[in-house]
Parts: structure tokens; sequence; C-alpha cells
């Protein structure tokens, strides 16, 4: 990246929660990257309203504006390329993307997903994991691939399941992880300190204790995550 500072373009769909935890670790210093643009599907995406405030630019592609998925990502495409961005992070943003569309950001885009991937892919995940009676639940930051949730795992944050949670106390909690474990994702992408070797994420040249936190209420902590127990 030539010392340049890295570029990211942020797509959301909906209220923009993790773009704000990016943009507020820009601001504190801890994130060192500049949000090129954000781009949104929703034309009242709250995202959009975090973006103006702070005056980044902002884009809306509506989807009834094309035909099919691939006219809508080929514009995508275009209007993403105009930020000439380093990095694609998607916050949110609730459209699947296509295969073209991935392939020409190769490595290049990330993905926040809540839950333990590659545990409950898809939607829906904290109702789920429930109704499972799982004992540990969290969010997975990885590399975006073709394949829907299940490309290679950059970080992961780890919450136990309490007896008395529930979809919304759970989606909570393992939202405040999400807000300290994706800037930390972004920061080590702008160091160069990720690579990926044989379908695995290495952190400085290794799998690193630091890619899976625990966040417990014995006093485990990724940062602010137990504030939430
Ligand atoms: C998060 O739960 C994230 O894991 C998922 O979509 C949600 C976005 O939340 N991909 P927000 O819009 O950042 O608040």
């Amino acid at each position: 990246m030539n010392n340049q500072r890295t570029r990211i373009v942020v797509l959301a769909s909906g209220k923009g929660s993790n773009l704000q935890a990016i943009i507020d670790q820009i601001k504190t210093g801890s994130l060192n990257v500049e949000i090129a643009a954000v781009v949104s599907d929703v034309e009242d995406a709250f995202a959009l309203s975090r973006a103006e405030k702070e005056k980044i630019p902002r884009e809306f592609v509506n989807p009834k504006n094309f035909p099919d998925r691939q006219a809508y990502d080929d514009e995508l495409v275009r209007i993403v390329r105009h930020y000439r961005p380093h990095l694609l992070v998607l916050a949110g943003f609730m459209r699947i993307l296509t295969k073209s569309f991935v392939d020409q950001f190769e490595s290049r885009i990330i993905n926040i997903h809540p839950s333990l991937l590659p545990k409950y892919k898809g939607l829906n995940t904290h109702q789920r994991v429930l109704d499972a009676n799982e004992k540990f639940h969290g969010a997975t930051v990885h590399f975006v691939v073709p394949e829907l949730d299940a490309g290679p795992v950059i970080v992961q944050a780890e919450v136990e399941v309490k007896s008395d949670d529930t979809s919304l106390s759970l989606q909570n909690r393992v939202h405040s992880c999400e807000h300290v474990i994706y800037p930390m994702a972004i920061q080590w992408y702008s160091e160069n300190r990720l690579e990926i070797f044989d379908r695995k994420v290495l952190l400085d040249g290794k799998e690193s204790p630091d890619q899976f936190i625990q966040c417990y209420s014995n006093g485990n902590s990724c940062g602010n995550c137990c504030q939430m127990y």
C-alpha cells in the first residue's frame, strides 16, 4: 500500500452501528484508515445519515433500477471503483454479492457475521442459537468468498449464552463484541499483517491466539464486550 493511508469503502443496509464503531476508532486514532465512501442499497439506511454527519461521501444504489443482481452488481463495481478503495467493508449489507463482484475484489472484501462461523450461517442467528441451547455464541470477521459466510476467518469473539438470554439481549452483547473486533481486523489489514494461506488467515505469519477472543463474565474481555454482562 506504499505508505498510503488505507482507503475503505463501507457497504451497509441498516443501522450502521459497526460503521459508527469504525468512525469512532478512527477518531481515537486506534484505527488508521480513511473511509472513502459509504454505499447503501437502502435509501433511508441510518448508516447513510451517520456518513452524512461525518461528511463522508455516500451513495445510494437503488435495486429497483436494475433488472437483475448482475446488473446491480456491475453498477456497484463501477461506483465502488470510483472511490479507489484498498478494502471493501461489508457492515450489515443485506445483499448477496454475485461471484463476479467478489472476484473483482478478491481478498479485498471483508464481512462481519453474528455467529461463530462456520456455525449459523445466514439470518436469525441469535434465535437459532437459543433454540439449539448453545452454550456459546459470538461474531466473526472473515474474508468474503462467493459462497455465503464461508470465507477464511480473520477474528472471532465468543460470548457465553446465559440462561435468561433473549434473542435481543444476545444480539446486544454480540453487537458490542462486533464493535471491538471489526475495527481491530481492519487495522490489521491496513498494517499488512493478514495473509491467506491454505484457506486460513494468518496474523503476522501464524495462526494467532489474538484471532479468537473470549468475552466472558469471569473477567476475560475484548476491551468493552463484557460491559454488557
Ligand atoms: C450486524 O449484526 C452484523 O454482524 C451483520 O449485520 C449487522 C449490522 O449491524 N452482518 P449494524 O447495521 O452495523 O448495526
